[in-house]
């Protein structure tokens, strides 16, 4: 019999690997994206042992209009895709005017160009066969002014409305849409921005890290919910209400005063996100 495919790009590390593991423990095959190519394919093979999955791997930057065709491509033309992860994504830290505008126009293209193609290589093939989950990996940093990953807060925010808006159009064709948005995760997401991860993932409080399994489980019962945005862990959608309820020119001074206070204070800069 035929298994159906789960696609997930960025599944070398972290909240992809975590949703490529749900997957395959759920019995789909899958497709993974990543740039490690030898971390990809021990993760695959270990995927296979544990869960019989087979997996299909594509290695490159997500940035590079040769890799997006190719994948995009192969997306079009499975006619088993029933589950499509938008989920590779990176951050970079800083005032705008001093960072490199080539890095945010790679950001662009992998936070927003990539999942709206894939997306579009994919529903065709899920109205056709009246089912699909569609999940886009947005932030928790989609909600606010995030003046120092401005491109970061800015390309999430995108990915919620976006989402949001596809959820809406095609809850009545079999598809769920969902934008998850996590708040602090412990992956290497931290670690690539030159933080360190002892001293960011809190164990307690407003920003207390979950491990990306709690973010995929979430991410499941929020889809057997049918909601479109999913924020996971109670602390995390304390502090989007919150900042909804309170005005916003309140909102945009106490996200100034938190930045000054790390930009002042270099022993809170290793901890900032
Ligand atoms: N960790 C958090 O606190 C947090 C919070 C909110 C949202 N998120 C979002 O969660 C998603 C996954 O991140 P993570 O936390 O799991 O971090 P991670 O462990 O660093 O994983 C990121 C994945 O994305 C891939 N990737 C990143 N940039 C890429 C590019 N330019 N081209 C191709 N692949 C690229 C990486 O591939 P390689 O490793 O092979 O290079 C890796 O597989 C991201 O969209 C991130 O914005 C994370």
């Amino acid at each position: 019999m035929t298994k159906p495919v789960a696609w997930v790009t960025g599944a070398t590390s972290g909240i992809g690997a975590a949703f490529a593991e749900y997957f395959a423990s759920q019995g789909y095959d899958l497709v993974l994206t990543g740039r490690r190519e030898g971390q990809l394919r021990e993760f695959a093979d270990v995927l296979g042992k544990k869960y019989g999955a087979s997996s299909r791997l594509f290695f490159g930057e997500l940035s590079e209009e040769s890799v997006i065709s190719k994948i995009e491509r192969e997306l079009q033309n499975d006619k088993l895709v029933h589950v499509l992860v938008n989920n590779a994504g990176f951050a970079s830290y800083g005032s705008f005017h001093e960072g490199d505008l080539n890095v945010y126009q790679q950001m662009i293209k992998v936070h927003c160009e990539v999942p709206v193609r894939l997306s579009y290589a994919a529903l065709k093939t899920m109205v056709d066969a009246k089912k699909g989950i569609l999940i886009n990996v947005a932030s928790l940093a989609g909600f606010f002014p995030y003046p120092n990953h401005t491109l970061y807060s800015a390309t999430k925010t995108f990915l919620i409305n976006f989402s949001e808006s596809l959820g809406v159009r095609y809850k009545n064709d079999g598809i769920h849409i969902v934008a998850v948005c996590p708040g602090m995760t412990m992956t290497n997401f931290h670690t690539r921005m030159g933080l360190d991860a002892r001293k960011v993932y809190k164990i307690i409080g407003l920003e207390k890290a979950l491990t990306p399994e709690q973010v995929v489980k979430n991410t499941i019962s929020c889809i057997n919910h049918r909601k479109y945005v999913c924020i996971p862990g109670f602390h995390n959608r304390f502090l989007r209400t919150g900042s909804r309820m309170i005005p916003r020119k309140l909102l945009y001074k106490i996200m100034s005063t938190w930045i000054e206070k790390r930009r002042t204070n270099p022993s809170l800069k290793s901890q900032e996100f």
